[in-house]
């Protein structure tokens, strides 16, 4: 049974059309990365899988049940939540108010005080509980939004670019932690920074002009021609 199985799954706003018959499958323990263009779908895509958004067809199963129209705050009871590519935190509460508000948010059962200050150790916001989270840097909140949803205890957590706006020692750090994510969940990645793809992802789909136009190993998929000419070739190499 795959985790996650998205079969058919198309999206229109307006005369736009931002998903077309997207098929996607995922695995337990598996991260896949999802890379395309700008506009060509990536975040519509887990908006939905998510429950952000509503498809305009195709089915969506999550360990093996339909997931149609259900609410992300329900969908996260079920193991399932996402990262913002706008890093999504309470700017004007402290990074503790933010844990508290992330614990009261979750509906399936906080883990212990114990399994909350690893996170928060791991993450290395020891030091900042006492801040304002908007006065953290960009990788701080990153890293905070990261811990939020956490403490939910996702069984699949999919990142809207994870790295994007850090600088190039944050996004190895960040690569280092997400590497060790990996052993806590599955994980979902939208990325323009390739380094990210090719040291994390088992697999990696494409997405071109809403269609999905290749799906495979990081190593084979980007070398695609397809790939090369119309995305890498561009702004990504
Ligand atoms: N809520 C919305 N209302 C109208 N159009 C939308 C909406 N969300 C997305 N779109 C359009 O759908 C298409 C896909 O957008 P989407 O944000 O999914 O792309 P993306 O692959 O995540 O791009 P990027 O790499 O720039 O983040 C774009 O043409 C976008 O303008
Ligand atoms: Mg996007």
């Amino acid at each position: 049974m795959s985790l996650l199985q998205v079969d058919g799954i198309s999206r229109h706003f307006g005369g736009v059309t931002a998903l077309r018959n997207v098929d996607v499958r995922m695995r337990e323990g598996e991260t896949l990365g999802m890379i395309g263009p700008n506009g060509s779908g990536k975040t519509t895509f887990v908006n939905i899988v998510t429950g952000h958004l509503v498809p305009d067809g195709g089915r969506l199963l999550f360990k093996g049940t339909s997931i149609a129209g259900a609410a992300p705050h329900h969908l996260a009871a079920l193991g399932l939540t996402r990262t913002y590519q706008a890093v999504r935190v309470f700017g004007g509460l402290s990074v503790r108010k933010n844990i508290e508000a992330a614990l009261l948010l979750g509906l399936s059962g906080a883990p212990a005080a114990a399994e909350q200050d690893e996170l928060v150790h791991w993450l290395r916001l020891d030091h900042r509980l006492s801040s304002p989270a908007g006065s953290l840097t960009l990788f701080e909140q990153r890293r905070l939004e990261l811990l939020m949803r956490l403490l939910q205890r996702p069984s699949l957590i999919m990142l809207d670019e994870p790295v994007g706006g850090l600088a190039v020692t944050e996004v190895r750090e960040m690569i280092a932690l997400l590497q060790e994510l990996k052993a806590r969940c599955s994980i979902f990645v939208i990325e323009h920074t390739m380094r990210v793809i090719r040291e994390l992802a088992d697999r990696v789909v494409v997405l071109m002009a809403g269609e999905k136009i290749a799906d495979g190993p990081p190593a084979d998929i980007l070398r695609d021609k397809r790939v090369v000419e119309q995305y890498l070739g561009t702004a990504h190499a």
